[in-house]
């Protein structure tokens, strides 16, 4: 593998702080973009891994840094929102922004982060409608060699869905109400995910494919959160809510500070996150279970789940 000067969008995130780690570790030099770096001084830097201050929306700030850059990594994606504005600034003027900047520097590798159920044409949901859109532009670019990358929920270490859910049952009296809790999701390791990334990097046969990434094993909601209760060591009983009130608890939550629970959360909920063509796979990844990995970080009686459990609250607190 050759080694590459790689520019990453969003690499302090969930995703992006496991996928830089590994690139850097690699060999690759890696600089991760961000709008606050004196939010992320626990970020692990080093000789291969820098952080960069940068308005990723202003397009000559990036063609300055692109134009010492082989490949572009873009992660960048909010979910707890309302309105369109935020929506379409991150997920459609952002990868515009991107791909204007890569053709005038002529760096033309990018791998796009998306999601499952990503449309254009999606009706409701704001998050998988711009998401569609953004992945779409991307690849409509031309002088761009895009692969793009749309899993189902992904877990791991510090993750918002897991450690969400175990926050949660936690407070929670032994009846929690769950909105959506039909909805099916496939979920996918967060390492499972950062081995993607890094078999296509190099892998030029990947441009314009867009791929599914997905857990081996499809779960409801319900399912999901039960488990969570299980691991962590609550004998929680999870009851369905209504349509109209999983509608209501959307818009109400959504009020609140950090919005726990948004309509367009709701909205998204609606359609299941599962895949049809498994990319995985393909790539010659076999992906790990929730049952192989969860417990590790959110066991209740295991000193490394207490420790990864304290980094999500960090997380979530910065
Ligand atoms: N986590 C999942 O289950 C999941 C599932 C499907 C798809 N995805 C997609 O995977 C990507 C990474 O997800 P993640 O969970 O790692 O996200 P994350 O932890 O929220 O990190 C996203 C990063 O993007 C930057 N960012 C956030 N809001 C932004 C905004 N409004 N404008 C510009 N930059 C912004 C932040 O970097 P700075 O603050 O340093 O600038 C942040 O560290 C996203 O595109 C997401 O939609 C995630």
């Amino acid at each position: 593998m050759k080694a590459q000067r790689i520019c990453v969008l969003g690499g302090t995130g969930f995703v992006g702080s496991h996928l830089v780690h590994r690139l850097a570790d690699l060999g690759h030099s890696v600089t991760v973009l961000t709008r606050r770096p004196e939010r992320h001084r626990e970020f692990r830097v080093g000789t291969r891994l820098r952080l960069l201050a940068a308005d990723p929306y202003d397009c000559r700030e990036l063609q300055q840094v692109f134009a010492d850059t082989d490949c572009v990594i873009n992660l960048v994606g909010i979910l707890n929102e309302q309105g369109n504005s935020r929506f379409q600034k991150a997920h459609v003027e952002l990868p515009r922004c991107v791909a204007k900047s890569m053709r005038e520097t002529g760096v033309s590798r990018l791998l796009h982060m998306s999601a499952l159920n990503a449309n254009v044409n999606e009706s409701r949901s704001l998050y998988l409608k711009t998401k569609g859109e953004g992945e779409d532009l991307v690849h409509n670019t031309p002088g761009l060699e895009v692969t793009s990358f749309r899993p189902s929920v992904i877990f791991g270490p510090e993750d918002s869905f897991f450690n969400r859910f175990a926050a949660l049952l936690r407070m929670a009296p032994p009846l929690f109400p769950l909105a959506c809790a039909g909805s099916r999701f496939a979920p996918v390791y967060v390492g499972d995910v950062v081995e993607a990334f890094v078999r296509t990097l190099d892998d030029r046969r990947s441009a314009g494919q867009r791929l599914e990434l997905c857990g081996p094993r499809d779960y409801t909601l319900r399912q999901l959160v039960e488990y969570t209760a299980r691991v962590i060591g609550r004998s929680t009983r999870v009851i369905e809510l209504p349509d109209a009130l999983a509608r209501l608890q959307g818009r109400l939550l959504g009020l609140l500070p950090g919005k726990p629970f948004t309509l367009d959360n709701y909205y998204s909920l609606k359609k299941d996150s599962l895949c049809s063509d498994p990319a995985l796979p393909r790539l010659g990844i076999t992906p790990h279970s929730v049952e192989s990995i969860v417990p590790v970080y959110l066991g209740a009686n295991n000193s490394r789940a207490r420790y990864y459990a304290y980094r999500a609250r960090a997380r979530r607190a910065s």
